[in-house]
């Protein structure tokens, strides 16, 4: 069967993208580190390791990097070698892996799902109502197609974009996604900020705290120790 690309068809063109349609890449060789980190896993697991390794392996060699372990941190996100970004994923007959250089690239995020339907019971936990209020009008609009799912596949891949440039957790309430029928998607961070306006100005402020528990808890203290808030400002313009 001939099967034209897929990932590689929505990354830019100079992202490298490396995929597997089949079980082909699953027996591929692995380097010690990356031996390492999939010690004791099932054999299923260990085949979609191997295989987007292969895919990554592949991707590294056409961006005309040597080829390098890519093992995983303790989050679980790929360690990439210097001077490359990336991301990887795999499902039930899809592996799939993409790179940039990180002159060109802060963070990329890609996600592969079955084109299914979600389990029963999972849409409520993963989108919001305004989220899921568009998906019956995306459903009107193109049907035949699991918006649920594609909803769900896009806030992983905002996941693994965003995960490694901050080292922050991002739950799937703390974005709301936009899709389009045109296949492309835009996600609002729902970041907590901060506004005044006094003096007759304006002052707006985000503050993302560092991960950690040893930040965490250290934001936690300045926080109780802080005054409260000062009241709500006029509203009005001059
Ligand atoms: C981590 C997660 C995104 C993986 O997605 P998945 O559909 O289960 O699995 P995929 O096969 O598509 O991707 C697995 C790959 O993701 C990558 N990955 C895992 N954790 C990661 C992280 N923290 N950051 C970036 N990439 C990560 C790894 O390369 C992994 O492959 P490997 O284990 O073979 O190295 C998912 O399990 C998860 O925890 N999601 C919750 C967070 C989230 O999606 N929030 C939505 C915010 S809007």
């Amino acid at each position: 069967m001939v099967v034209s690309a897929l990932l590689a068809s929505i990354v830019p063109p100079e992202v490298v993208a490396a995929e597997a349609f089949g079980d082909e890449c699953d027996g591929a060789p692995l380097f010690p580190a990356e031996e390492a980190a999939i010690a004791g896993a099932a054999p299923k697991r260990r085949r979609e390791f191997a295989a987007v390794r292969a895919c990554a392996r592949r991707a590294l060699a056409s961006a005309g990097f040597d080829a390098a372990p890519v093992p995983r941190a303790p989050s679980g996100a790929p360690v990439w070698p210097p001077g490359v970004v990336g991301s990887m994923t795999h499902c039930e007959g899809y592996r799939a892996c993409t790179i940039g250089r990180t002159e060109a690239f802060s963070a990329i995020g890609i996600d592969a799902e079955p084109h299914d339907l979600l389990p029963d019971g999972v849409l409520p936990m993963v989108a919001s109502e305004p989220e899921r209020a568009a998906l019956a009008g995306l459903a009107a609009a193109a049907p035949g197609l699991c918006w649920d799912r594609i909803l769900f596949s896009a806030k992983e891949s905002v996941y693994k974009a965003w995960f490694p440039a901050t080292g922050r957790w991002l739950g799937f309430t703390d974005a709301e996604l936009t899709l389009h029928p045109s296949g492309t998607f835009a996600a609002r961070l729902l970041v907590p900020g901060r506004w005044t306006v006094r003096h007759g100005l304006i002052a707006t402020a985000v503050v993302v705290p560092a991960a950690g528990e040893a930040a965490a808890g250290a934001a936690a203290a300045r926080t109780a120790a802080s005054p409260p808030p000062a009241p709500a400002p006029p509203l009005s313009c001059p």
